[in-house]
């Protein structure tokens, strides 16, 4: 995720609170970083791809001859247009005297490109960041406040940005939409910033600004108004964190934290993808395949691991929303079960780090075979994201921890978007698809809900955590969740736990049955409950203990989770998932386990 760094104060301590503050953000996960200062002549630029530590090197060689007393910084995590010098921040208007550095996405940047590139405006980078420093330069007339404030009535998305203009030297503009910011305010100076920790060297003292609040900062004083120019009072707060609970957002581990953070990634993965008149969705990366996709008869979803699980739920979301079949493919495994892949073939392949050797392969199997082959990645500019021939980001920013929480929640709801996009070609109902999406829109608040029940989880752990065995067990599509929930605690917790469809548990497994191994059943209401109450029954007359995850108590249960319930099944899993996770963790969390990091791990497997 892209961080912010901004200075407004003295002179001689400039470069090094910026540069502090650039290695601060570096937890976030970036991929370039730039700075721009204001001299006494013209303004001093430099951009490096990959660390800071490039950047500063290059500062080192090629010192700034002189300092003013305002400069920014920004570290990239690429969304739009990969980790390239020119994509980095910070962006200039047309005649170089404005400058930006941007945390967000702006949703309509295409439309305002356009416009600008139609006005003359010539653009040098491929990122949305670039649209606002050109249309603020457009909007221009001798008051940067100004400028900044026209400029808002036409961005759309998430857009926090500080700016700052050569001929108002003392001047830095601080603005809040949709991505955090926040303001130090320091001894002769202030510093804006995307993360406390990038503040904390140079002082605890903090204004917090809301969505729609811009600060202005002159010479060391400041204002905050609202995008209609009223003024706001701030309270300034003082803060007692250290660094460490600060890059981990006040959270113990960075797996809890990106467990906490799904409301916002569900967000942030369907801003501006949703169509509300005509129930359908868009997706920007997949506008040059289009006539391709009218003309595709089946679906391939790949992937390994967290990316499969997410695939076997696109499976059923495909073969019951899009009108074509589909099939998840476990990416090793494709390479012998492909004579069904042709040109008319759609293969999605889905992976978070967009490096796994296994999925790559594939992609070039199913190359081979002439299949339209998109990704479903996080990392921009990845090695999938390059091979594929088109393909869609989840924008939810960096996954630190090597267990995949957010990027599961992300991949398996785009898919259900793709499913809704592909059925809405063929006959998908539209108040079907309209219901779908508001719901979409609905489950961070459901999400929410249940975080906010976590304890009891915490205590269902407590009772776990010294299990050797356990059995996840749900159905339909619950199924791939008792998959997922069953590899994230064998990863994280390093206990064997098996995924069951529960229909298939009386085939075999049953026979492992009894007292001392706890079977984890996701009974939420569906249209499978009466079936899945039926298993639970199997469960419990071979002495087995059983904990539902259900939206009210299941009397029959020993232990319940009970979730909030979303009332659409299709969704409910997703959130069944979320405690499936926070079981994993508050059970690893007791056994005292290297949580972010679990043994023979790694967070991207390059090998096959
Ligand atoms: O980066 P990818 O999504 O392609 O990674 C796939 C798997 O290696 C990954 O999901 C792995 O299973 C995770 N550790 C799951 O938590």
């Amino acid at each position: 995720m892209c961080g912010i760094v901004a200075y407004n104060g003295d002179n001689s301590a400039i470069l090094n609170s910026l540069i502090t503050g650039l290695k601060r953000l570096e937890y976030r996960g970036y991929d370039s970083a730039g700075i721009a200062l204001l001299t006494n002549k013209k303004v001093y630029v430099k951009k490096a791809t990959g660390k800071v530590a490039a950047l500063e090197s290059q500062i080192l060689r090629q010192p700034p001859t002189s300092l003013g007393s305002v400069g920014m910084a920004h570290t990239r995590w690429a969304t739009h247009g990969s980790a390239t010098k020119l994509n980095a921040h910070p962006h200039t208007s047309s005649d170089r005297s404005i400058w930006v550095v941007h945390n967000g996405i702006i949703e309509n940047y295409q439309i305002l490109k356009k416009k600008l590139e139609n006005k003359g405006i010539a653009f040098e980078s491929e990122t949305d960041s670039e649209v606002i420093a050109k249309l603020i330069g457009s909007l221009y007339k001798g008051d940067l406040r100004k400028a900044v404030l026209k400029a808002t009535e036409q961005l759309s998305g998430a857009f926090s940005i500080c700016v700052m203009h050569e001929k108002e030297p003392n001047r830095l503009i601080g603005l809040k939409m949709a991505s955090p910011l926040v303001v130090g305010i320091g001894e002769g100076e202030i510093i804006i910033a995307s993360d406390i920790s990038a503040i904390i060297d140079r002082t605890k003292r903090v204004v917090y600004l809301e969505d729609g609040e811009l600060i202005d900062v002159n010479s060391g004083n400041y204002e905050v108004v609202n995008f209609d120019n009223e003024a706001r009072s701030k309270t300034i707060t003082s803060i007692d964190w250290d660094l460490d609970k600060i890059t981990k957002a006040g959270y113990d581990h960075f797996l809890l934290k990106e467990i906490m953070e799904q409301p916002q990634v569900i967000t942030d993965s369907i801003r501006g993808r949703i169509l509300h008149d005509s129930a359908d969705v868009h997706f920007g990366g997949l506008f040059d395949i289009q006539k391709r996709l009218k003309n595709i008869n089946n679906v391939v979803l790949l992937g390994v691991g967290s990316s499969y699980y997410a695939a076997k739920l696109g499976e059923l979301y495909f073969n019951a929303l899009s009108g074509v079949p589909a099939a998840a493919a476990m990416s090793p495994e494709f390479r012998y079960n492909k004579s069904h892949i042709n040109d008319k073939t759609w293969v999605i392949a889905i992976s978070q780090s967009g490096e796994t050797a296994d999925t790559i392969a594939a992609i070039e199997e199913a190359k081979k075979h002439r299949a339209l082959v998109t990704g479903l990645v996080n990392v921009v500019g990845s090695t999938i994201a390059r091979i594929t021939d088109a393909g869609i980001y989840n924008h939810i920013g960096p996954e630190v921890s090597v267990a995949s929480t957010k990027a599961f929640t992300s991949q398996s709801l785009l898919l259900l978007m793709q499913a809704v996009l592909l059925g809405r070609q063929d006959d998908l109902d539209y108040a079907l698809a309209k219901d779908m999406l508001s719901k979409i829109e609905y489950l961070p608040t459901v999400i929410n809900k249940l975080l906010k029940t976590r304890q009891q989880i915490e205590d269902v752990a407590n009772h776990l955590y010294k299990s050797r065995s356990l059995l996840y067990i749900g159905r339909r599509f619950n199924y791939p969740i008792a998959l997922e929930g069953a590899l994230k605690i064998k990863e994280i917790a390093y206990i064997h736990a098996e995924g069951l469809s529960a229909g298939e548990l009386k085939h075999g497994f049953i026979a492992l049955v009894d007292k001392y191994l706890p079977t984890i059943a996701i009974a939420t209401e569906d249209s499978v409950t009466d079936k899945m109450l039926a298993n639970i029954e199997e469960v419990k007359a071979r002495g087995g203990r059983v904990i539902a995850v259900a939206n009210k108590p299941i009397e029959i249960a020993d232990q319940q989770i009970i979730v909030p319930s979303i009332n659409s099944e299709y969704l409910q899993p997703l959130v069944n998932n979320i405690a499936l996770q926070l079981l994993a963790y508050y059970v690893a969390k007791l056994k005292h386990l290297g949580i972010d990091q679990p043994r023979n791990l790694a967070k991207s497997v390059t090998v096959e």
